[in-house]
């Protein structure tokens, strides 16, 4: 099948429509029935979309969920309580283009001992025009894609996640889960050029859409090498379980920063044919708790429809030199 464009904000807005008819077979969302109580999940960007809808919906089950935020503290922890009728909901401060505001946030899980079940890396930005974080690296690429490098790195390090190759603290049973809301975009991105990478790109208005499909693309590679990392000749029986999906077109505050002249015409389309986050959490919600996601590895959701990521997100080789590449930025930053 011909792979759609998202090259600009009418094509992304007319994918997600198309998405929404798609036919193809789709997995059952998991049954209210099932259970999360003392488990603990991460999520990034709760308090806002999609992320304050996977927060509700965890808590719901009675995890202890963290909202890892920027802003909304400590209101939109108090609706996710109100919300869920669970009191185990807390709100951690973290912005993550920051890389000093990621080391403290990933200090303060280290030092309470928190082991985490689940962790979603939901947050995500797309900037109407290029600008950068205080590193001086672009902001899109900084906070959707190398802001996990970097909170994983640590997490995995100090065991917050258990896992037996960076943490040595590997569960026999019940594997954590770590989990990417990535975007199809990726799939009609630019290749990614390792002569340039981390170079700060200048785009404006019009190739916003465009970058932003380059960051998925990025995050889409590393979820894929990640997997491979974290699970080396046991892919069919993880220690940890690493999935990404597309949610489909959400109802959310991503278009905050769209042109003023497009946003009356982006507002309605949004909020009558774009699903609600508490909807579009359902195939996050099917990661974090379906048997069968916890029992392998890699595993790419289109909505509630199971599928490969785009080629070049699943090469290997690529996927090793997108890692090393990487870490080379990072140590260059001082940031590893
Ligand atoms: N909406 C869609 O149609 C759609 C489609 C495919 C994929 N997605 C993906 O879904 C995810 C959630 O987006 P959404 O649609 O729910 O949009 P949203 O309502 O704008 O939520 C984005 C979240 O990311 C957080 N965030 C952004 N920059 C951050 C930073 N530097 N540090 C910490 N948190 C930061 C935001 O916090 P603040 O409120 O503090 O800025 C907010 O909580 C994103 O990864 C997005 O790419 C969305």
């Amino acid at each position: 099948m011909a792979e759609r464009t998202h090259g600009n904000p009418f094509t992304a807005v007319l994918s997600g429509l198309l998405d929404q008819r798609n036919t193809e077979p789709k997995v059952a969302p998991v049954s209210p029935d099932v259970r999360l109580d003392g488990r603990t999940c991460l999520v990034t960007g709760a308090n806002s979309g999609l992320g304050k809808g996977i927060a509700i919906r965890l808590a719901k089950r009675g995890a202890h969920v963290i909202m890892a935020c920027r802003s909304g503290i400590p209101e939109a922890g108090e609706e996710v309580r109100a919300s869920s009728g669970n009191g185990d909901v807390e709100m951690i401060h973290v912005d993550l283009s920051d890389f000093d505001s990621i080391a403290a946030f990933c200090d303060e899980l280290r030092d309470r001992e928190i082991m985490l079940d689940v962790a979603v890396f939901n947050a995500g930005v797309v900037p109407v025009t290029a600008r950068k974080n205080k590193h001086g690296l672009e902001l899109m690429f900084a906070v959707n894609f190398l802001a996990k490098f970097v909170v994983l790195d640590r997490l995995l390090r100090d065991g917050v996640i258990p896992n037996a190759v960076y943490g040595h603290n590997s569960r026999a049973e019940d594997p954590p889960r770590v989990i990417f809301v990535s975007s199809e975009t990726h799939r009609s991105s630019i290749p990614i050029d390792f002569g340039t990478f981390g170079e700060p790109i200048d785009y404006g208005v019009a190739d916003g859409v465009k970058y932003y499909g380059l960051s998925k693309l990025h995050l889409t590679t590393y979820f894929k090498e990640l997997s491979r990392r974290l699970n080396p000749g046991n892919e069919e029986d993880p220690d940890v379980c690493v999935h990404a999906l597309c949610p489909g077109a959400v109802n959310s505050n991503m278009a905050r920063e769209a042109p003023g002249w497009l946003k009356p015409i982006l507002a309605p389309v949004m909020a009558l044919f774009f699903q609600s986050p508490e909807k579009a959490s359902i195939p996050v919600d099917y990661l974090v708790c379906s048997d069968e996601m916890g029992a392998k590895t890699g595993t790419y959701m289109h909505m509630m429809r199971v599928k490969e990521p785009s080629e070049a997100s699943m090469d290997p080789d690529n996927g090793a030199l997108h890692w090393s590449t990487t870490e080379a930025l990072l140590n260059e930053h001082g940031v590893l």
